[in-house]
């Protein structure tokens, strides 16, 4: 596919059956999203990590449909060929159904995603079903759901047990059959994202979940070395923008108290013949 070609979920689904691996990264804004676009990465995700990583909540319990709506739309700006994903926040999709159709239809109509992603597996079957009749594609997300975080008691493994083991991989054939059209695998041990991924005809994308997964999703800014607070184990750092922009945001600080910013070539300049009848009235110095 030429670079120019927009990704579609039939896309999507064709990588898994051609065992090409898929490439998915979150973003918040338009200048990210115009980046990842360039990088060609196939799927961008708004994801509701926006509360912690770019709004400096705890958790994301407390992201609001109109903040996933409007980073959504900046998103959709700045990128044009990759698939855009947007999360479904907190209670935005557990109340009813008529409300979860025109929550995820803003993020559709008002944000420009093409797809929505929620948490969690059986329990939501009925809302999920619901948006497919809407004409609304769904990204399942399983495993470590950080909207589940009060219950879960922390940021933990899900799966080790068996039980828990079973009710995932059983999770993960409901969303398949309900007709998700791929599902989101964070925080499991690789031997039961394996075991999904094998299962599934529907591509599995992995955060925290091995290299048996279809694909790979991790939060931009944690691999940019962006976002500090919380380092999970899975995280590569492939840069460290956090220390970049402190020394470049000093830099300016001490520019501006030693007087060197701005200099000449960054202001602008009265015309010869101004400047000189300004100089008669009113003295201008220079
Ligand atoms: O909100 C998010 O960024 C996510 C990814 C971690 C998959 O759901």
């Amino acid at each position: 596919m030429s670079k120019e070609e927009k990704i579609t979920i039939p896309d999507i689904l064709k990588k898994k059956k051609r065992k090409e691996r898929i490439v998915m990264l979150t973003a918040y804004d338009y200048p990210l999203a115009r980046i990842l676009d360039e990088v060609g990465v196939d799927i961008i995700l708004v994801g509701d990590s926006l509360g912690m990583v770019v709004l400096g909540y705890e958790d994301t319990l407390r992201v609001t449909l109109d903040d996933m709506v409007r980073h959504t739309a900046a998103v959709s700006r700045g990128a044009k060929r990759p698939l855009i994903v947007a999360d479904m926040p907190y209670l935005s999709f557990h109340i009813t159904e008529e409300e979860t159709i025109r929550n995820a239809g803003r993020l559709i109509v008002e944000g420009g995603a093409e797809a929505v992603k929620i948490e969690g597996g059986r329990k939501r079957l009925p809302m999920i079903r619901r948006l497919i009749d809407a004409e609304i594609p769904v990204m399942g997300h399983l495993g470590l759901t950080p909207q589940s975080v009060n219950v879960f008691g922390g940021y933990r493994v899900q799966g080790k047990e068996l039980s828990r083991a079973e009710e995932l991989i059983s999770d993960a054939e409901a969303l398949q059959e309900a007709g998700v059209f791929s599902i989101v695998l964070e925080g499991v041990p690789v031997e039961i994202a394996e075991i999904i991924s094998e299962r599934l005809t529907i591509p599995t994308i992995g955060i925290g979940a091995g290299a048996g997964c279809d694909g790979q999703v991790l939060v931009s800014y944690d691999l940019l070395g962006f976002y500090q607070d919380i380092v999970p184990k899975f995280v590569r750092r492939y840069a460290d923008i956090y220390s970049v922009v402190r020394e470049a945001l000093s830099r300016f600080a001490s520019d501006v108290r030693e007087g060197s910013f701005p200099d000449d070539s960054e202001s602008y300049h009265l015309p010869e013949k101004v400047k000189e009848r300004l100089r008669e009235r009113f003295g201008v110095k220079r």
